[in-house]
C-alpha cells in the first residue's frame, strides 16, 4: 500500500492516514513516499512498517549502525544529528503546549559527544548469545557493538559468553577510568572467565549477590566524585551531565536551604551545593542513600541530611524553610501529594529536571498556579533516540 507520511510522533514514527485512521511507521521521514505492510491493526489506529521507499526526504541520511530498526535502541539514525535536536525542540515546544497549556521559548543543548557516549548497556542473554530485544516485542536480536555506548563497554562485550550465563540478562556501566561494573540476572549457574583482570573489571554482581571484587565504583563529573552502586541510579551521559551540573549549580544561590528529592547517589545536591545552610536528600533505594552519605562525605560537605523512602511519605518530616527544592523523578512524575507538599512548602524556587516531558507538563500545569516558569532548557541526554531530559527553573511568584 503506497502512503504519503505527513509528520512525525513524539517517538520519531512516521504518521499517515488510512480510511481516517492514524497510522505509524518508524523511519521514515515527512513528505516520503513509502510503500507499506500494516504489521498491527487496533480500532484506534495502525502500526506499519516500510516494504520500499518510493521517493525519499532530503532530510535522510543513511543509519551508520548495521542493528538500526532492528534492536530498538536509536529511534533517529535517519536523521542528520541536528535534525534530531530540531525534532526534540519541535516536540517539547508542541507536548507543553498541549499539556501544561503554555507555549515557552526553549533552548535546546546538543551533547558534546553524539555516539559512544552511554556509561550502560542493559542486554539480554539468550543461548549464551547477548543482544537487545526488537521493539515492543520478545525477538531477539543479536548485536556485536552498540554505538551509543562507551568504547571500553564494546571492547569488553566479546567475552559476556565466556560467563556462560545461557539465558539472562547482563548490565555494564564503566566509569572515567574506563573500569566496569557488571551486575548478571539468570537462573543458571555460570562462571567467572580469567580475563576479567584484563578488563578493570572491579565487581561482577550475580542475582543482587557481590561474586567478585566489590558492589559499586566512582565516577567523577566536573571534580565531584560519585560513588555509584551497581543497582543505583546516574545519568548515562557524562558529557552533557557535566553541561546540567554547570547549570544548575548556577541556579542555587549562596547559603540556601535545599531539598533534593528523589536525590539517587546525591548527585543534583552536590554538584549544585553552593556552602549550602543546609542540605536535604530523600530517595527510596536504599544502597543510593548509602551512596549518597558517602559521597556528601568525600566531597567534603557536611551539613547534610539524607532519607531513605518514598518522598511522598518522607517529605513532611523535612521541618525547615527550605529556599530551593530540586526535583528529578522518574518518568511517572511527581505524585499529586508530593506536589501539594511542595505548594504549602512554597520555596522560592523550583529546580524541576525531568526526562518525560509529557509528565513534566502535567506537573507544570499544576505548580504554575503559584509559580512563573522562568527558564527552561533542553538537553540531549540521549542523542539518537526520541527521548529528552530538560531542566525547568520555576520561581516562586
Ligand atoms: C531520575 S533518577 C534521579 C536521581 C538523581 N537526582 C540523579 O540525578 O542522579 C530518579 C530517582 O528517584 C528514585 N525514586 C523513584 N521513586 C521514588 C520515590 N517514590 N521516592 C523516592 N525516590 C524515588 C529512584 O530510585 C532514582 O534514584
Amino acid at each position: 500500500m503506497l502512503v504519503k507520511i505527513e509528520k512525525l510522533d513524539n517517538q520519531g514514527r512516521g504518521i499517515c492516514y488510512i480510511n481516517n485512521k492514524i497510522t505509524f511507521i518508524p523511519n521514515t521521514l515527512p513528505e516520503e513516499l513509502v510503500d507499506i505492510k500494516i504489521t498491527k491493526e487496533t480500532s484506534k489506529y495502525n502500526e506499519g512498517i516500510v516494504v520500499s521507499y518510493q521517493e525519499i526526504s532530503p532530510k535522510r541520511v543513511e543509519a551508520i549502525c548495521p542493528f538500526y530498526q532492528k534492536c530498538g535502541g536509536c529511534h533517529l539514525m535517519h536523521m542528520s544529528y541536528q535534525e534530531t535536536i530540531n525534532f526534540k525542540k519541535e516536540k517539547l515546544v508542541n507536548i507543553l503546549t498541549k499539556y501544561a497549556k503554555f507555549t515557552p521559548n526553549i533552548s535546546f543543548v546538543p551533547s558534546p559527544k553524539t555516539l559512544y557516549y552511554r556509561n550502560k548497556i542493559t542486554l539480554k542473554i539468550k543461548n549464551n548469545e547477548y543482544g537487545y530485544y526488537s521493539p515492543n516485542s520478545h525477538n531477539f536480536i543479536k548485536i556485536d557493538k552498540c554505538l551509543l555506548v562507551k568504547e571500553e563497554i564494546n571492547t569488553f562485550l566479546p567475552n559476556i559468553p565466556k560467563f556462560n550465563i545461557k539465558n539472562g540478562e547482563i548490565i555494564v556501566r564503566s566509569n572515567y577510568n574506563q573500569e566496569l561494573l557488571i551486575s548478571i540476572t539468570t537462573n543458571n549457574k555460570i562462571t567467572l572467565p580469567e580475563e576479567l583482570s584484563n578488563y578493570k573489571v572491579v565487581g561482577v554482581i550475580l542475582n543482587n549477590k557481590l561474586i567478585y571484587g566489590e558492589n559499586h565504583f566512582i565516577d567523577i563529573i566536573n571534580h565531584k566524585l560519585f560513588e555509584i552502586s551497581y543497582n543505583t541510579f546516574f545519568q548515562i551521559n557524562n558529557y552533557i551531565t557535566s553541561i546540567i551540573f554547570n547549570d544548575i549549580k548556577k541556579e542555587v544561590p549562596k547559603h540556601s536551604k535545599v531539598l533534593d528529592l528523589y536525590c539517587g547517589v546525591g548527585t543534583l545536591g552536590i554538584a549544585s551545593y553552593n556552602e549550602n545552610e543546609k542540605l536535604y536528600g530523600i530517595e527510596i533505594i536504599p544502597n543510593a542513600i548509602l551512596n549518597a552519605i558517602k559521597n556528601s562525605k568525600i566531597n567534603k560537605i557536611d551539613n547534610v541530611s539524607y532519607h531513605l523512602g518514598d518522598v511522598a511519605k518522607i517529605i513532611n518530616k523535612i521541618n525547615d524553610n527550605i529556599d530551593v527544592v530540586i526535583i528529578d523523578p522518574p518518568r511517572k512524575g511527581i505524585d499529586k501529594k508530593t506536589i501539594s507538599i511542595i505548594l504549602k512548602i512554597l520555596p522560592k524556587k523550583i529546580i524541576y529536571m525531568s526526562c518525560d516531558p509529557i509528565t513534566l507538563a502535567r506537573d507544570l500545569n499544576i505548580l504554575k498556579n503559584k509559580y512563573d516558569l522562568e527558564k527552561i532548557t533542553g538537553y540531549d541526554m540521549f542523542p539518537y533516540t526520541y527521548h529528552i531530559e530538560c531542566v525547568c527553573i520555576l520561581k516562586l511568584r
